[in-house]
This record gives C-alpha cells, structure tokens and sequence, in this order.
C-alpha cells in the first residue's frame, strides 16, 4: 500500500478501502506520511468526497488513534452534548446544569476556541478560580458527587484529529461533509458517553450555510453515532446572527447565569431547553423529547439548574460568589458603543464578522497558543427585527487595548445591515434529526 496510489485512487473519484483509510490514519499520526501527501489526499476528498462506508472508516480510524474514555465508573447513562462551532454560543454551560438537575449525569470534555468561533474551556477560565485540567478520578468523583463536570478535552483523545484538523486548517480542506463528519465523530465516539446531542450550526456564522448542507452533516453524523451503538439525536440550528447578544469569554458565562436564572435572551433560553430536553430523553430521565423539555424548564424555574452550576463551579475551584455579584469578574478598560448611521431595522448581524470583530478586541487567538483576554467581546444591544434610530446604540465592544477596541467596532459596524423593511427573523430551531 503507498500515499501516491491513494492519491491517485481518490483524485480519480475511486473509493478508498478501510485498510487504504487506516493506513492513511496511521501514518500521519506517526509521523511516516508527509505533510505534503496527506494535504493532497485531503484536496481530493475535498473535491470527490467519501461515501458512507469511506467515512465511517475514516471516524474510527481517527477515534482508534489514542485513548478511549471508559466512563463506567460514573452511574447512569451519560450524554454529551456538541456544538459544530458558533458565535456568542454558550449552552454548554446551561443545558450542562439544566440536564444534570434533571438527573442526567454530565462527564463532558470540551475545546478551546479557534478563529472567530468560541470555545468552552476558554469561557470556564474566565472565572476566577476555575480548573479545566482535572486528574481522572477527581472528574469521575465530581460527576459521581455534583453530577457535572466539564473538562478541556486531552490531547490523548483521538491524536489524528488534532494532526489532521490542523493541516485541514491551513490547506482549504475545513468545509467538507466527510472530513467535518469524522473529526468531530471521532472525538465524540472516544470520549466514552453513551449517548450524544448534536446541535449542527447553519448559516453565516457556521461551516455549513445552507440548511440542506447542514442536513447533510447532521443526518450523516446521526447514522455514524448509531452505527458505533450511541444514541444519537441533532438539532439544526440558525447561525445566520450570534446567539444570545454577548460574544466573549467572561461577557458569555454571564450571559449563561443569567440565563441559569430566567433572565437569559429568548433564543438562547428555547436552544438550552430544547437541547436539554433532548439529553433527558436519551438519559433515560424522560419518556419523550418533549417531556424532557418540560422537566428543563422546570429545572430553570425551581433554580435547580442555578444550584447545579453553582456546584459545577466550585467543584473545579471556581469562585461561586460570581453568581451573585458579576463584579468579581476581571473587568475591561474600554468600551466603546457602536451607533447606527441611519434609522431603519436590522436587517442582518453577520454573525463571523462579529466573531472575527470579538476576536480582534483580544477574545480569540489568531493561532494556536494565544493567550486571549477573558474580559474582551461584545454585547449586541440591537438584534435582528429590532428597530434603531440614528445614532442609537448598535451594540459595545469591550477591550483592554484602545486600538483593538476601535478597530473591532469598525468590523462589528459592517456586520450590521440596517434597512428600511422590517425582515422576518430565521428560525431557530429549523430540524430535529
Ligand atoms: N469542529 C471540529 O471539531 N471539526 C471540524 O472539522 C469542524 C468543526
């Protein structure tokens, strides 16, 4: 078997073989592929795609590269929850307590941040105190205790991906259905949940624009999760503007308690409950989907979810006062207010050049191992459907550096269309898988 016949194989639209795939898996993780035979492997699945057989191959070649979690020690049926990357989306934070106060037992692993899409480790850091690194048996004990903990995801876990997206990032080979499928399948599969959410974003601010890409992704991910004996279940989601109205480490967990508390925006409240209602489900907590929607609202209006997080934080060392008093967060030097130039309604919030706009104010790295200022991002005052008068306030931008604030208020102003008709706004939750 040699890289340059698969190559070949593939740009010539052939279908690869599993022991073709593995090879493939195999020799780039160690290091005996080169750079330069894997980025041309990757163009032309890019360009010929994988058929259904070629992913699952490509998912479990990838989830067999490192470690797999063995969660056995935790009770119950444990469910993860992934986002396929957004802007402003911070429900891990409180679907993670909604679904543990429904009696859900959440062992979660989660990433960083990368480009103009958030990450949860990112946000948990931006409280005082919080460890995202925590040895197996103290995440174990915590999840037994609290029934949540969320860690970073170790670099044990499915060490292809890690190689592969990182060469996938620098090659313009991201937005593919097979090769997005078996990256985030891969790590899921290793992470030792029984049960997975997916929550598959669509629109501007997502990998997948159009609703029948997304569809594609979701349906192709939900055969993989089943196939591999998880239970699996997606939800389409709109990303065509940011979710909630703060994008930022700090300005994020916030939002999240304040979500925690019954205050949080509209969409983002609807997004938690359904995923959560989801997870109760398929943990075996609830007889339906619906149900379990039922049982995380509640779990929101009895502040069940609020104590979870409350528990969840100063489990992993965080100071739980921030609940309370958001003052105890690190705060910003700057602000600056973006102003509509014109009166009319919003129209449209590019939801990626807000991320892009946050991440240059110092919330998002430029490259792996950035250090990013957890006080910097954005607040959108004004969302999509609202009406703006001229020189109303759009939204703020928060930053530690003058000059990033100005620029990143100069980005976040273009994201705005601002017309005279009032558009009706996207739907949220547009499928459930
Ligand atoms: N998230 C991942 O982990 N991998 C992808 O390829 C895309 C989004």
């Amino acid at each position: 078997m040699n890289m340059n016949d698969m190559i070949i194989k593939k740009r010539d639209k052939g279908v690869l073989t599993e022991e073709e795939i593995q090879f493939f898996v195999k020799g780039y993780t160690e290091g005996a592929v080169p750079d330069y035979q894997a980025s041309a492997l990757l163009m032309a699945i890019y360009f010929n795609g994988m058929n259904k057989e070629e992913t699952y191959a490509l998912t479990t070649a990838m989830r067999d590269s490192g470690d797999i979690v063995d969660l056995s020690a935790i009770r119950g049926i444990k469910v993860d929850k992934h986002s396929t990357g957004g802007v402003g989306d911070k429900t891990t934070l409180i679907v993670g307590p909604m679904a543990a106060a429904c009696g859900v037992p959440i062992a979660k692993m989660s990433g960083r941040g990368l480009g103009f899409t958030g990450g949860t480790v990112d946000k948990m850091e931006s409280i005082p105190g919080f460890r995202t690194t925590l040895e197996e048996q103290e995440f174990v004990n915590l999840v037994n205790e609290n029934g949540i903990s969320v860690i970073g995801q170790t670099g044990s876990i499915a060490p292809a991906d890690k190689k592969i997206y990182a060469l996938r990032d620098v090659t313009g080979t991201v937005e593919n259905l097979s090769l997005i499928t078996s990256s985030i399948m891969s790590k899921k599969l290793a992470s030792g949940s029984d049960a997975i959410v997916l929550d598959v974003k669509c629109g501007d601010g997502a990998f997948m624009e159009s609703l029948e890409d997304a569809r594609r992704l979701g349906e192709l991910m939900v055969e993989i999760g089943n196939a591999d004996g998880k239970r699996t279940a997606a939800v389409i989601t709109d990303m065509d503007q940011p979710l909630g109205r703060a994008v930022g480490n700090s300005l994020e967990v916030i939002e999240a308690i304040e979500t925690l508390k019954g205050n949080g925006p509209e969409d983002i409240t609807l997004l938690s409950q359904t995923l959560a209602g989801i997870m109760v489900y398929l943990g075996g907590k609830a007889a339906s989907p619906e149900e379990g929607y039922r049982m995380a609202g509640e779990s929101l209006q009895s502040g069940a979810a609020l104590e979870k997080m409350r528990l969840f934080i100063k489990g992993q060392g965080g100071d739980p006062r921030i609940l309370d008093d958001a003052g105890l967060f690190p705060q910003h030097q700057f602000a600056v207010e973006v102003t509509s130039p014109g009166a009319g309604f919003i129209q449209k919030i590019k939801a990626r050049q807000v991320g892009i706009a946050s991440q240059h104010a110092g919330a998002g790295r430029a490259a792996k191992g950035d250090a990013i200022d957890m006080t910097a991002g954005i607040y959108l005052h004004k969302k999509v459907g609202d009406a703006a008068l001229e020189g109303e306030t759009l939204a703020t931008v928060f930053a530690n550096d003058e000059q990033k604030a100005a620029a990143a208020a100069e980005e976040l102003l273009s994201a705005y269309q601002i017309g005279e008709e009032m558009l009706q706004t996207n739907k949220l939750i547009k499928e459930i898988i």
